[in-house]
C-alpha cells in the first residue's frame, strides 16, 4: 500500500528564514529587519540579513531540491521585496527574482506553492498599525492582486497566510517575535478578527486576478491532541479539547479560532463563550469575506498532547513523557499526525495539505562530510506511518511539505536550530545533503510504499 503517485511531497522555506538580500534589489524594510537589529531581541543577536543567501544561490538551491527529487516546493514571497512601501509602487527586481525561481523551479518539473505571508509584513505598514489597522484588509488584497497578476500564469497553487496564532500570538501578544508587542485581549482579538478578513480579501483578489484556476488555501497551526487509550471516551475528549480553547486571551493562538470562521463560516460556540465580551463588532459582511470557499486547508503539524478522558470532561496530559525532546524542545508524538489529520477532516471536510512538519537536530559534519541525522531520520519515517495511515483510512490528504528543505534562521532561535534536510554552514554557505534527504527521496520516489 502507498500513497497515490500524484501525491504532492515537498518541502517547505519562508522568505525571512532563507533569502538574505536584506538591502539588496529594491526590496523595502521588512519588520524583521528592524526588530532583529534591536539587541537582545533573538538568541545570539543574530539576524536575517544574509541567512541562507537564498537571494543568490536561489538556482543552486533549486538544483538541490532536484536532486532530492521533490515535487513541489512551498516558499514565501517577501511582501516588501514586490512593493517595497506595501502599497503602491512596484518593485522590478522583485518580481524578477520571484519570477526567476517560478521559472526554474517548473523547468525542473516542481510545482511550486507560494505563501503570500509567511510573517515579515513591511515597515511602512508595521508604523501605520499593521494587523491592527483595519486598512490591513485592502492592503493585503491589493498585495495579492499584484501576486496574482504577475505569477498566477505559472503558479497554481496558493496559501494566503502562514500560522495567524504565531502572527497574534507570539507577534503581538507575547512579544517574542517581530514586532515584538504586549496588547491586549480585546485588541489581540480585533487584530485576529483584521487579519481574518484579510485573508478572505485575498482569497477573492486570487480568484479575480488569476490568469488560471487556482487553488488556495491557508496554512494554520496549532496543538494536534492524542487520545491516551483507545476507547471513545478517550478519543472524543482528545476531539473536542482540540476545538476548545482555555481562555479568551488564549484564542488568537489556537487552531479553531481561525479555522471555524474560514471554514465554517462562524466563529466557534465555545470559544465565543468566553470571548463575547471582548469582541469587536463582527457583521454578516464581515463572516461571508471571511468564509469565501478555499480549496485546501494547509497545517502545520508538530507534536501534540496526549488527551484522556476524565470523567466527562478532557484532561490535557501534556508531557506523558516517553518520548525523545530535540533541542528546540517540542516533544516527538508521531502519532499527533494521525489523529490531527483525522480530526481536521472529520470537522472541516476539506481536503489537507501538510504544509509544515519538521524536527530541529543538533547536526554535525562528520568525518567522513556526510550528516547523519538519524533522529530526524526516525522522525520522518513515524510522522509520515502516522501520515499514511490516515491517508489509506480515506482522510483527503493531498500533500505534505517537510520544514525545512535547509537549515535557516530560525526566528526568535536565530541559527542555532537546525530543522533543514540540508545541513547548511553559515560561514561557507555550503550545503551538505543531510542523510534524511536521501531517505526523503527513496520515500517520495517509492510514494511511501514501506512506511
Ligand atoms: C513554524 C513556522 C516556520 C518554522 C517552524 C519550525 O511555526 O511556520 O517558519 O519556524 O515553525
Amino acid at each position: 500500500m502507498k500513497f497515490r503517485s500524484d501525491f504532492v511531497w515537498g518541502a517547505a522555506t519562508s522568505s525571512y528564514q532563507i533569502e538574505g538580500g536584506a538591502y539588496e534589489g529594491g526590496k523595502g524594510l521588512n519588520i524583521f529587519d528592524t526588530f532583529c537589529s534591536i539587541p537582545g531581541r533573538i538568541l545570539n543577536n543574530d539576524h536575517g540579513n544574509v541567512a541562507c543567501d537564498h537571494y543568490h544561490r536561489w538556482k543552486d538551491d533549486i538544483a538541490i531540491m532536484k536532486e532530492i527529487g521533490l515535487k513541489a516546493y512551498r516558499f514565501s514571497l517577501s511582501w516588501a521585496r514586490i512593493l517595497p512601501d506595501g502599497t503602491g509602487r512596484i518593485n522590478p527586481e522583485g518580481i524578477k527574482f520571484y519570477s526567476n525561481i517560478i521559472d526554474e523551479l517548473l523547468k525542473n518539473g516542481i510545482e511550486p506553492y507560494v505563501t503570500l505571508y509567511h510573517w515579515d509584513l513591511p515597515l511602512a505598514l508595521d508604523k501605520l498599525g499593521g494587523w491592527r489597522n483595519p486598512e490591513m484588509v485592502k492592503w493585503f488584497a491589493e498585495y495579492a492582486r499584484v501576486v496574482a497578476e504577475n505569477f498566477s500564469d505559472r503558479v497554481r497553487n496558493f496559501i494566503t497566510i502562514n500560522e495567524p496564532q504565531v502572527i497574534i500570538g507570539l507577534g503581538y501578544q507575547d512579544g517574542t517575535i517581530a514586532p515584538g508587542l504586549k496588547i491586549t485581549t480585546p485588541e489581540a482579538l480585533e487584530a485576529s478578527h483584521i487579519l481574518l478578513k484579510a485573508h478572505g480579501a485575498a482569497v477573492v483578489a486570487l480568484r479575480t486576478f488569476s490568469k488560471q484556476p487556482v487553488n488556495i488555501g491557508y496554512a494554520p497551526c496549532g496543538n494536534m491532541n492524542i487520545p491516551a487509550g483507545s476507547s471513545n471516551e478517550d478519543i472524543e475528549a482528545a476531539r473536542r479539547s482540540m476545538f476548545e480553547i482555555p481562555s479568551a486571551a488564549a484564542a488568537p493562538g489556537s487552531t479553531v479560532w481561525f479555522n471555524d470562521p474560514i471554514l465554517l463560516g462562524k466563529y466557534p460556540e465555545q470559544g465565543m463563550k468566553l470571548c463575547e465580551e471582548h469582541m469587536p463588532k463582527v457583521t454578516d459582511t464581515d463572516m461571508k469575506l471571511i468564509s469565501q470557499p478555499i480549496d485546501f486547508l494547509g497545517h502545520n503539524i508538530y507534536w501534540g498532547h496526549t488527551v484522556a478522558a476524565d470523567g466527562g470532561s478532557p484532561k490535557i496530559i501534556s508531557d506523558p513523557g516517553g518520548f525523545s525532546r530535540p533541542p528546540y524542545q517540542w516533544p516527538v508524538t508521531p502519532d499527533c499526525i494521525y489523529w490531527g489529520a483525522k480530526f481536521l477532516y472529520d470537522r472541516y471536510k476539506t481536503p489537507i495539505y501538510i504544509t509544515e512538519n519538521g524536527k530541529s537536530c543538533r547536526d554535525t559534519v562528520s568525518a567522513d562530510g556526510r550528516v547523519h541525522d538519524t533522529e530526524r531520520i526516525d522522525y520522518l519515517n513515524g510522522y509520515l506511518s502516522g501520515l499514511k495511515k490516515a491517508y489509506l483510512e480515506g482522510v483527503d490528504i493531498r500533500g505534505y511539505f517537510q520544514w525545512s528543505l535547509m537549515d535557516n534562521f530560525e526566528w526568535a532561535y536565530g541559527y542555532s536550530e537546525r530543522f533543514g534536510i540540508v545541513y547548511v554552514d553559515y560561514q561557507t554557505q555550503q550545503r551538505i545533503l543531510k542523510d534524511s534527504a536521501y531517505r526523503y527521496g527513496e520515500i517520495i520516489r517509492t510514494d511511501g510504499e514501506d512506511l
